[in-house]
């Protein structure tokens, strides 16, 4: 029969030593076991109440029931048992506390360890974009013969974005432009505009320099255009101008044959057609032989889809510096002369590196950019 708490010695027929020995043993043996499934702090408070509570705890429970009401010749035995079973329990709750205290303890601490032997995080190291790239490969050829590098705002004054390089307002031209406004306050002196090339540079320089000027301006412009693989908003140009007071037609083709052969190698064959432009005079393009067909116009498949069979490619416009823009600057027409050229980047970019969509340029997709390091 089960020892019970509830009830005297008497009234579970309790009478001798041994008997009281035996009862406080199986009481022991319930703490231990009841201590067992004990395996957190809310538990061990539970635990705690059951056997500890002052009010209806078994130890409070056993003085009351067991102790209290014992005759005398049993209270001796009771009180050694009692005393004992109060040392025990205090013992093993002392060491369960530890127990539970050292596993949260180490749960804490698992919570903020380093583990040291984890593999570290690699972060991946990034690089100039093929763009920024192809500008410094520009940069270096012209730098290396007697240019300098400006840059520019890409936010202008229709005066130096078209005005100063003899487009006046009227001039059909401008709608080739498709240029984007800013929209202003109303009580603004006067519109701006996103560049549309690199040309304003052209007069900024000079307003601020006397001949000889030899610039190359790098840098972004805009256009209404709308995205296709060959075209986009926003797209580069180095804009180039020389101007000094011997500068002839052979110096212009000269370099220009200079710089495409350093960029493309000396297999290339370079030729311009006349063209138009309201701030040169003569206006040139310049084409390169196809690098894809090697100028033939066709590949082993049939006709080249680079050059359309034509065996060459539109590569920049130029020309010599129309003597109206000097008058812009305060240059005097009749002691300098000057050539000037827009070379657009991501068409050079694309021809020299085999891109076949100017939009992988901006959609800065990593696969894309991982293959120019
Ligand atoms: N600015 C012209 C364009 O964007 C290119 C150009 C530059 C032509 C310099 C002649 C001289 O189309």
């Amino acid at each position: 029969m089960a020892a019970s708490v509830d009830k005297t010695l008497a009234e579970q027929s309790v009478l001798s030593a041994e008997q009281v020995a035996a009862l406080f043993g199986e009481v022991h043996a319930e703490a231990e076991a009841d201590l067992r499934g004990v395996l957190n702090e809310k538990q061990f408070e539970e635990f705690r109440n059951h056997w500890l509570g002052r009010k209806a705890g078994v130890v409070t429970k056993i003085t009351d029931n067991w102790l209290k009401p014992a005759p005398g010749d049993l209270k001796k035995a009771v009180g050694q048992e009692f005393n004992k079973f109060k040392v025990a329990l205090e013992a093993v709750i002392k060491e369960r506390r530890a127990a539970i205290e050292a596993g949260a303890e180490e749960v804490a601490s698992a919570k903020d360890r380093v583990d040291l032997s984890l593999p570290g995080v690699v972060r991946p190291l990034g690089s100039r974009h093929l763009i920024r790239q192809v500008f410094q490969e520009i940069e270096d050829i012209f730098f290396s013969i007697g240019f300098s590098v400006v840059e520019g705002p890409e936010i202008e004054t229709p005066y130096y974005n078209f005005e100063a390089l003899n487009i006046p307002e009227h001039h059909p031209v401008r709608d080739d432009m498709d240029t984007f406004y800013m929209e202003l306050p109303k009580n603004a002196p006067g519109q701006l505009l996103l560049r549309t090339h690199t040309s304003p540079m052209q007069i900024r320089t000079m307003e601020k320099q006397k001949p000889p000027v030899r610039v190359i301006v790098p840098g972004r412009v805009y256009r209404r255009d709308n995205p296709d693989a060959t075209h986009s908003f926003a797209f580069h140009q180095v804009e180039g101008l020389a101007v000094d007071t011997d500068i002839t037609f052979c110096d212009f083709t000269g370099t220009i044959e200079y710089f495409v052969k350093q960029f493309f190698g000396a297999n290339v064959k370079t030729r311009f057609r006349p063209s138009y432009f309201p701030f040169t005079e003569p206006s040139v393009e310049f084409d390169v032989s196809c690098v894809f067909c090697g100028g033939s116009g066709t590949t082993a498949s049939g006709t080249c889809g680079k050059c359309k069979g034509a065996g060459w490619i539109e590569l920049f416009g130029a020309g010599m510096v129309d003597p109206a823009v000097y008058g812009f600057v305060g240059y005097d027409p009749k002691k300098v002369s000057g050539f000037a050229f827009g070379i657009g980047i991501d068409r050079l970019a694309m021809l020299k590196y085999g891109i076949d969509d100017i939009q992988a340029f901006f959609q800065n997709d990593v696969r894309f950019l991982k293959q120019f390091p």
